[in-house]
Parts: C-alpha cells; structure tokens; sequence
C-alpha cells in the first residue's frame, strides 16, 4: 500500500509587498534581496489569518481531488505561526470543513512542517489505520518577524499549501527520509513564548525570529542534497530519473547549489520564491500546487520533495505522480 497524493490547493493573501514596496519603508534595496536571495515579491496577511488560508487551501485541495469532507480520516497542519495554541489549525480547519469524523493536530517542525505532516499520514495509512488525509503547511510569518530587522524581515511571507493524500494500491510515495539536530536549533531561532509572569522580566524582542544567515545557508547546502540522495537511491532511482524537484523555497542560491551538486539542471527546480519568498512550512506544498495547476505534473512522473530550516530539520521525499 502506497500514500499518493491526488490533489492540491494553496492561498496566498490578496496584498502583495515588492522588494520596492520594502525599499520605502526601511534601509534596502530591491538589488540587495534579489541578487541574494531571488525573491522579488512576497504576500502579506492583512485581513487573513493563519486558519483562513488554511480552510481556503484546503477546500481547493479537496475539489482538486475530488474528495468530501466525509471521507476525511485525519488533518494534519504543519505550522510555526497558527492563531491559537488551542485549538490548533488542524481543529479550527476541521470544523470549517465540516470533516467530522477525521482526527486533527498540528505538528512544528518550522520549514520542514509540511514534509514531517506527509511522513506522518503516510505512516498512519500504511499501517491501515486510516485511508484519506488532509495535510497542510500554513504560515503568517509576518506576525513573528521583527520588522526593524531588515536581515530577516525581507526574507519571509504568508501563505498556506494543502494536499489530499490516500491509500492506494499503484502509485505514490516511494521513500522518505528525515532528521533533525536540536543541537543547532539556536541558528534559526523564535523564543516567543516567554514567561511573562509578574515575578519576570520578559525582553519584548524574544517574540522574533532571529537567524544566522550564514550558519543556515551552510546546513542547507550540505544537508539537503545529501538527503535527496539518499532518498532518490532508497527509491531505486538515480537524480536522473526525477523529473522535478520541488524544494523548500528559501534563497534561489541554496536552490542552485542543490541542482549542482546533484548534477541536475535547474530546469527541473520549478521556483515560487520569487513572488512568495520563504513561507515555512507552506512553501513546498504552494509550489507543488503551482506546478499541478501548471499541468506540469503528468501520471508515472517521479518528484522529490525536500523541506528544511527550524529545528534542525529536514525532510525529503520521492513520490510517483
Ligand atoms: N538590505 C540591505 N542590506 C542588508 C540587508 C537588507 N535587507 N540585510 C542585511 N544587509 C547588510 C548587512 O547589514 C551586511 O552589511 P555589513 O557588511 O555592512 O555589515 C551586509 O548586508 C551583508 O550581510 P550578510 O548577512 O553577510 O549577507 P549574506 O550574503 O550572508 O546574505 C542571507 C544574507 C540571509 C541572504 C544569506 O545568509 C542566506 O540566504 N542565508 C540562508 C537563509 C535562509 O534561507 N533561511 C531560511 C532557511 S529555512
């Protein structure tokens, strides 16, 4: 029994910021953060929440593949930024689509969020406890970003992603594989919930993310091509044989590095930084939503997919289309 993917949906908030839009409100250029970066534009949320997005992605991905409601068995949202600590984003989703008889729980894995969600529902499916899932990457990374720190703040966007997943006898997921390394959780780092009790005093500026650029760069580019492979080769397959790769998107740079090292041209790395810039846990589940409504996704085609940041943490995937 296999887990395959059978249908995808993502929302981006309606309000877009350029890199020009960043240029007049703080000390930056659209020059800097594209030649570093590739990003161009990113979405902001005014009037959406973390939820919204969730249930809007979520109904796209349901009608994409053709599932109700009723046949949801399990939801499961990888998020760093959900509205509530409780309920979570999976229960708020749950009620508003009315998929009562599914189970629904968040899971943090940061950038990883939506991969970590994939390996889970595909356990739960391959061990027959349950056939149909919903499994999310949503983010408003614009409330947990410190908007007087133009080193992080131009990087970041919102924006949710959803597939529906099912047990299915042919096709669909053919290897994983996954890690972290709390070790070094401090490089990419949001204290946020601090003790505000009335015997402590609480830094206000622990509510944001804080990164060592270059520290993360570094993971990225060592540990996720190493972790492609090992995928690509669990599945019995060569880089050669992946059609596309659907990566986390944070920096067209780490992007670049990955197809070099893999010796694969970057023709096969479709981008969604450009006009979404980093969203977390979102990112890999939007682009892949992109590329199926694109029509680049056909039957018996193999994409990796490979999520990573916070934590550490990384996911890779290989998937039969
Ligand atoms: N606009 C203009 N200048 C900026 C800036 C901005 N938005 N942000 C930082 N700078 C300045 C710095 O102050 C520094 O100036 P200085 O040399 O006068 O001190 C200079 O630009 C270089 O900063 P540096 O941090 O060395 O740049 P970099 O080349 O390492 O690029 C990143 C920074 C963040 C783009 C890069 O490290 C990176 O992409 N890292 C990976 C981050 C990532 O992908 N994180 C998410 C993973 S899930």
């Amino acid at each position: 029994m296999k887990t395959r993917i059978i249908g995808t949906g993502s929302c981006l908030p309606k309000t877009v910021v350029t890199n020009d839009d960043l240029s007049k409100i703080m000390d930056t250029s659209d020059e800097w953060i594209s030649s570093r970066t590739g990003i161009k534009e990113r979405h902001l949320a005014v009037e959406e929440t973390t939820a919204s997005m969730s249930i809007e992605a979520a109904k796209r991905a349901m009608e994409n593949a053709n599932v109700q409601a009723q046949e949801i068995d399990l939801i499961i949202v990888g998020t760093v930024s959900a509205d509530f600590v409780t309920p979570s984003c999976a229960c708020e989703v749950q009620a508003a689509i009315g998929a009562d008889s599914a189970v629904a729980f968040d899971i943090n894995a940061a950038c990883s969020g939506f991969m970590f969600a994939l390996n889970i529902a595909d356990a739960y499916i391959r061990a027959g406890v349950y056939r149909t899932a919903l499994i999310l990457g949503a983010e408003t990374l614009s409330k947990i970003i410190d908007w007087e720190d133009r080193s992080t703040c131009v990087l970041f966007g919102d924006g949710a992603g959803a597939a529906v997943v099912r047990a299915d006898e042919t096709c669909g997921l053919l290897a994983f594989d996954q890690g972290s390394d709390g070790k070094k959780g401090e490089v990419l780092a949001c204290p946020g919930r601090t003790n505000n009790n009335p015997l402590v005093k609480t830094d206000r500026t622990l509510r944001y993310v804080h990164m060592d650029g270059q520290e993360v760069y570094k993971f990225a580019v060592t540990t996720v091509p190493a972790s492609l492979q090992k995928t690509i080769e669990k599945a019995g397959l060569t880089a050669a044989d992946i059609d596309y790769f659907a990566l986390h998107q944070a920096n067209i740079r780490i992007i670049q590095s990955v197809s070099k090292r893999l010796h694969v041209s970057d023709d096969k790395f479709p981008i969604s930084l450009d006009h979404c810039g980093n969203i977390s846990a979102a990112s890999v589940p939007i682009l892949l939503d992109e590329m199926n409504r694109k029509g680049l996704l056909k039957p018996g085609m193999k994409v990796a997919l490979s999520g990573f940041g916070g934590g550490l943490t990384w996911a890779s995937a290989v998937v039969e289309w």
